[in-house]
């Protein structure tokens, strides 16, 4: 299920000619002038920079810039995956001076072409977005699944000192913690056996979908494949019979500052005792050896998120970045 990355410019379809666009495969030269073009995005927390590298050594992975008169305008990265079955389209972004005229559409629908022609079995494309969705989006997209987002900031250092002080007695909702309950940490041959099990995760995925740092994937052997070769913590409340998991991508550099990181937990499961206790796993774990300030992203169920902010504000001690947003995993046919 290879999509080549290294196929020459000259390879790819034209584009309409009224766009006055041209569209190429994007490489490791091409990286200033995306950066040049992506200043503004996220408020300064764009990924794009930590994963470009990687993207581009990714086999099932295509990145496709527009250029007009040869400058760079915008990009987007398509990437099979399910079986082969979906395009999951990421990273979409078009220059500040040329939004609003129509490029991000004409771009879409260009891979999208770009993409059935090589790969037949393609059927859906997805894509998780986080801003507000309308009804007209809702003529397009299938939502899939959506997850509340908890976007928080502090200092890792702070952290470590308040999770000390806090030590094992923990209250939630007027509730202390049960140490009954200790997360697990799962190895890798207990991923593969958990998430292939239908049985077993069916009531804990939502629309059985593993949502990992912003990438949605079905439970399938080809998935767990790629999953496993990321750094991830994957969490339980319960290795036999789960009832919430978690998953936490390993914290990578974000580049507003030299000492800026991310780190996004995927949290599935309704249990808010759970879910908390597997947040202050992967916090300790993680946020031990930072230097530097963290944003952190926690995706969850969405009735859990007012009392996990509450839980981030009061007891963490730590500052929330925004209200409520919502991470939605939408789809649509490839025709
Ligand atoms: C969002 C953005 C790419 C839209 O670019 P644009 O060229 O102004 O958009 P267009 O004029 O083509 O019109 C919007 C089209 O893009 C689609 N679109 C808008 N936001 C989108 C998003 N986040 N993901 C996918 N499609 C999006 C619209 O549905 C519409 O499609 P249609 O032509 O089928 O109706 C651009 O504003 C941008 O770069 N913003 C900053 C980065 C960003 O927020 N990226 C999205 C998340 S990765």
């Amino acid at each position: 299920m290879k999509i080549e990355n290294s196929l020459p410019c000259s390879q790819l379809p034209e584009a309409p000619p009224q766009t006055g666009l041209q569209f190429t495969v994007a490489t490791e030269e091409d990286f200033d002038d995306i950066m040049a073009m992506s200043k503004d995005i996220y408020g300064g927390l764009d990924y794009l920079p930590s994963r470009y590298q990687a993207w581009l050594q990714e086999s099932n992975r295509t990145v496709i810039l527009a250029r007009k008169q040869g400058k760079v305008i915008a990009l987007e990265s398509v990437c099979v995956i399910d079986d082969g079955e979906t395009m999951l389209v990421e990273g979409l972004r078009v220059a500040p001076q040329e939004r609003g005229k129509g490029v991000a559409g004409v771009l879409l629908r260009f891979c999208s072409q770009l993409v059935k022609s090589k790969y037949p079995d393609v059927k859906v494309s997805r894509l998780t977005r986080d801003d507000q969705l309308g009804p007209k989006d809702f003529q397009k997209y299938r939502l899939i699944t959506k997850q509340g987002i908890l976007l928080v900031r502090f200092r890792a250092e702070d952290l470590k000192l308040r999770l000390g002080d806090l030590g094992p007695n923990i209250s939630v909702a007027g509730e202390a913690l049960s140490t009954a309950n200790i997360p697990v940490c799962l190895e890798p041959a207990e991923v593969h056996q958990l998430f292939l099990s239908d049985v077993l995760m069916q009531d804990v995925l939502p629309n059985a979908t593993i949502v990992q740092d912003w990438q949605p994937f079905k439970p399938l052997p080809s998935n767990m494949a790629i999953l496993m070769k990321k750094d991830i913590d994957w969490m339980v409340d319960d290795a036999k019979r789960p009832t919430m998991t978690s998953l936490c991508t390993f914290p990578f550099h974000v580049p507003i500052g030299d000492d800026w990181y991310y780190l996004n937990i995927d949290m599935f499961g309704k249990n808010l005792t759970l879910a908390i206790q597997q947040l202050l796993c992967h916090l300790r774990r993680h946020t031990g050896t930072l230097k530097g300030y963290v944003m952190c992203q926690v995706f969850m169920e969405p009735a859990l998120w007012k009392p996990m902010a509450e839980f981030f504000r009061e007891t963490l001690k730590v500052e929330l970045v925004k209200e409520y947003t919502e991470q939605c995993v939408v789809e649509s046919d490839v025709i």
